[in-house]
């Protein structure tokens, strides 16, 4: 455990151990914080590099060494160090072709250079190249916010690209989600009609003379090979309009022509605070076949988002067309009946000079497969690269078992994160959507965080959440916002109180708290405003969205839950969430005025939607299980309905039938209540509905739908068929916190205090996860063998544990070996429903449990 902590920053590097000259020295601080340790020292200047180091002292009275020199880097603090103007093509030519614009500048460096640092934005999406070489490695720059209310821009160091002598700076546009085609209704110039550039690259030589290079009337413009880029449509590039060597020095531009400055959009210009999209997993073909209709498609295996790299080679004017699909239909053929109005198509024109390579810039694809057209030659698979595009977002979790359906179920949830965590969470990647929907975000946020580390990916979706959230206190259906007014419905919009403390939880950042407390209570008060007699039972909601609905008449147990039952226990929700944020808070006050608000919600609830013997007006799956999870009964009306919801799931023969609102909880409610082994039977479950269904049928993505194929595999309504919809993957959240056991205690948020529960089940045999925390790993293994019960736990430094370990009694575990009363590290709390309850501090134990004592 950690005692103490001494840090210390310099702007020199070579004066960190210099106390006098420091920027900020804490001293020894008496403290067992290990993260989010708040800046105290002087005031930050801009554009300047911070190095910093730590060191630490722990509970057997040791001093750590001084960590390794780490370093972080200030962008502009102010919005006058903004010396660049906005700069676009003349209207001109941008009304006239739908080439993506370039522009190009020449500068001399004459002195010898300490630091080079670029600042780049752009409404629409940039790709920038310095002398030749690609800026950065980031895609879909400068990332998707509300560009009506602020944009992000990008920071990079330069400082080994620039040459002595001339030097060249050359920037691509793309329309992207700025003025491209996005959102419903097929319309494009959501935020504006023209792209701009916004570029300033600041030198400094090493006798302390600085010089700036900024965008202004000074720049040339022209266009070159790219024709067209749209998100959903896809790119066409045409290597005949290639301007070679554009981007470097010694291009002759003499013929291109000059900019115009674009009026100062007038919105905030702020550092990029997430993760950067980047190139990740590449998948060669696994199968190039002719469908039965003739298509010549490639098959990479894995539905993915992203796009394919091309080589090939060929006449000048050759046209190569790609185009993608997630799936064949039932004859076998290319599907792309289900992306809608996108076209997903890239078109590639080729020179005709050697092999040329081609990959789209402003564009990306759902697919696993592709359609390729007007090729000369047979495909060579090795010519065709599927690229994986998504957020860099640092990989935390892994969770194996002895089951490989339950295995490839956990592969399809990563799979569908990485594929919608492209700079904002999306309801999936392929059709004319790709939208930020709040619904889906908040069901599977806090499975999110077992597998990356989505906290800076969460923390400036939550302010675009916070900045587009409408004067009223509603939510919009999808941030940033492009549909306009609608807003508000139930379980979509309350992702402004559940993300939130889901990001609490898994990373203990108060902050996140204190940025998002306004716009909770602004969604809370909202809901009350909107109530008559504590019921809110108005307003348009999806419910829960694209539950299971039987095609026969079942006896009428279809799943309709009633819409406004599910906003009350929304509401209820809600309100518990912001009396938890302003508990933590210290708002005293909110806490008795909204918990007084819960009462009267819960009370309204009970007298609208129960009977006085405790039946709910829906009998579905997701009431019960809303109901429960909120506690919206009076305990003394518990049981029946935990009985109620066995007895439905037991009609449908196991199987669940909720949607996107109830599936999050279902495992849930049933471990809690004690019905583990039938929530066992639903995430074993392999038949329609279940999450292993899609698994039985190929799928390598989470499906929008339990049927997007039918079980004659004839194939759902191409309206509403996505098969890489992460909603449903949030089942991870149950898997690595009942199954594995792994949870943070409320307590001890971000894994400070860390409980491990595993609920075993020995229809797995073998259970093994680990998250890599804000700490260090946190891990837990079972496995049933040699009639023992084998149990193994990681425990990070700084951090202590209660484990909960399946076993009657204390006598008969041993931990490593040594029977468990024995072992001084570890102190036996008590028993508790099954579970023999250890307390610990960081370290690893093997744990074995006498099987005939458990
Ligand atoms: C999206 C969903 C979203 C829904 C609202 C759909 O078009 O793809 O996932 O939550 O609309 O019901």
């Amino acid at each position: 455990m950690q005692t103490a902590y001494e840090l210390r920053v310099s702007n020199n590097i070579s004066d960190l151990s210099k106390e006098k000259k420091s920027i900020w020295h804490s001293k020894k601080t008496v403290s067992d914080s290990s993260v989010y340790i708040t800046y105290k020292g002087a005031d930050l200047q801009s554009g300047t590099r911070y190095y910093w180091q730590v060191r630490v002292w722990d509970n057997h009275g040791r001093v750590s060494g001084w960590s390794q020199v780490a370093f972080w880097q200030t962008a502009f603090l102010s919005a006058n160090e903004w010396k660049a103007k906005w700069i676009m093509q003349d209207t001109v030519k941008l009304a006239s072709s739908e080439a993506c614009p370039i522009f190009r500048k020449t500068f001399i460096v004459g002195k010898k250079i300490q630091s080079a640092t670029a600042y780049i934005s752009a409404l629409g999406m940039y790709e920038a190249q310095i002398n030749g070489k690609r800026i950065g490695d980031a895609f879909l720059t400068p990332g998707w916010t509300d560009y009506r209310k602020r944009i992000q821009y990008q920071v990079y160091d330069l400082t080994e690209n620039i040459n002595q002598g001339n030097n060249a700076i050359g920037v691509t546009l793309g329309n992207g989600w700025y003025a491209g085609f996005i959102g419903w209704g097929n319309h494009n110039h959501e935020y504006g009609k023209y792209t701009a550039l916004l570029f300033q690259l600041e030198i400094r030589y090493t006798d302390g003379t600085s010089q700036i290079i900024v965008s202004d009337e000074s720049w040339k413009s022209s266009t070159g090979s790219i024709l067209s880029s749209e998100i959903y449509h896809g790119e066409t590039i045409d290597n005949r309009y290639e301007k070679e060597g554009w981007t470097m020095p010694d291009y002759d531009d003499t013929k291109w022509m000059s900019v115009q400055i674009f009026p100062s959009p007038g919105i905030d210009l702020v550092a990029t605070y997430n993760e950067p999209v980047r190139k990740h997993e590449q998948f060669k073909p696994v199968k190039v076949f002719k469908t039965p209709s003739g298509e010549q498609v490639i098959d990479f295996g894995q539905n993915l988002v992203g796009f394919v790299t091309v080589k090939i080679s060929g006449k000048q004017g050759d046209k190569i067309t790609i185009q993608h699909a997630e799936i064949l239909d039932k004859a076998g053929n290319f599907y792309t009946k289900n992306l809608r109005s996108a076209k997903a198509t890239d078109i590639y024109i080729l020179k005709g000079e050697g092999t040329e390579t081609f990959e789209p810039h402003f564009t990306f694809h759902g697919f696993r497969y592709i359609k390729i057209e007007g090729l000369q030659e047979e495909i060579n698979p090795e010519n065709f690269t599927a690229v994986a595009l998504y957020s860099d977002l640092k990989p935390t979790g892994i969770f194996t078992t002895s089951n490989s359906l339950i295995n490839q179920l956990q592969h399809n949830i990563q799979w569908g994160q990485k594929g919608n965590f492209l700079d904002v969470p999306t309801d999936c990647p392929q059709r004319n959507e790709r939208l930020g929907w709040t619904g889906d975000a908040q069901v599977f946020s806090r499975t999110a965080t077992f597998n990356m580390d989505v906290h800076n990916f969460f923390v400036k979706w939550l302010k675009d959440l916070a900045l587009d959230q409408l004067p009223n206190g509603s939510v919009p259906h999808v941030i940033p916002n492009v549909l306009g007014k609608l807003a508000g419905s139930t379980g979509w919009a309350d992702v402004a109180t559940i993300v939130p403390m889901n990001m609490y939880l898994a990373y203990g950042d108060k902050q996140i708290l204190s940025q998002q407390y306004n716009s909770m209570k602004a969604w809370v008060d909202y809901m009350t405003s909107q109530s008559k007699n504590n019921l809110w039972n108005t307003g348009s909601h999806y419910g829960d969205w694209l539950f299971y609905s039987p095609s026969v008449d079942d006896g009428g147990r279809a799943a309709v839950t009633d819409k406004y039952l599910i906003a009350q226990c929304f509401w209820a929700h809600s309100t518990q969430l912001l009396i938890d944020a302003a508990t933590i808070l210290g708002k005293t006050e909110d806490v008795l005025s909204y918990t007084t608000l819960l009462n009267t919600i819960k009370e309204a609830f009970n007298q609208e939607y129960v009977t006085p013997g405790g039946r709910l007006v829906s009998g579905t799956q997701t009431a019960y299980v809303l109901a429960l999870q909120f506690d919206m009964l009076p305990l003394n009306l518990r049981d029946q309905a935990v009985e109620r919801l066995v007895q439905n799931i037991k009609s449908y023969e196991n199987h669940l039938t909720t949607g996107f609102l109830g599936t999050p909880y279902l495992c849930h409610v049933l471990n809690r209540f004690g019905k583990t082994s039938l929530a066992y039977k639903l995430l074993l479950q392999e038949t329609y509905p279940s999450w292993l269904y899609p698994v039985k049928m190929g799928a390598t993505t989470i499906w929008e739908r339990w049927d997007g194929i039918k079980p004659d595999s004839t194939l759902q309504t191409p309206e509403m068929n996505s098969f890489n919809h992460y909603a449903y993957g949030a089942i991870g959240d149950w898997m690595y916190r009942v199954v594995a056991g792994i949870n943070p205690e409320e307590d001890g948020p971000g894994y400070k205090k860390i409980r491990i529960q595993p609920y075993t089940d020995k229809e797995l045999n073998n259970v093994s996860a680990s998250l890599l925390t804000n700490y260090g790993t946190v891990s837990s293994s079972w496995n049933y063998g040699n009639d023992k019960f084998h149990f193994t736990v990681e425990i990070p430094v700084n951090t202590t544990a209660s484990i909960f370990i399946p076993a009657k009694n204390s006598d008969s575990i041993k931990a490593d070996g040594i029977p468990l009363n024995a072992v001084k590290e570890l102190q036996v709390k008590g028993y508790e429903n099954g579970f023999v309850i250890v307390t610990s501090g960081s370290g690893k134990y093997q744990f074995t449990v006498d099987q005939g004592e458990f």
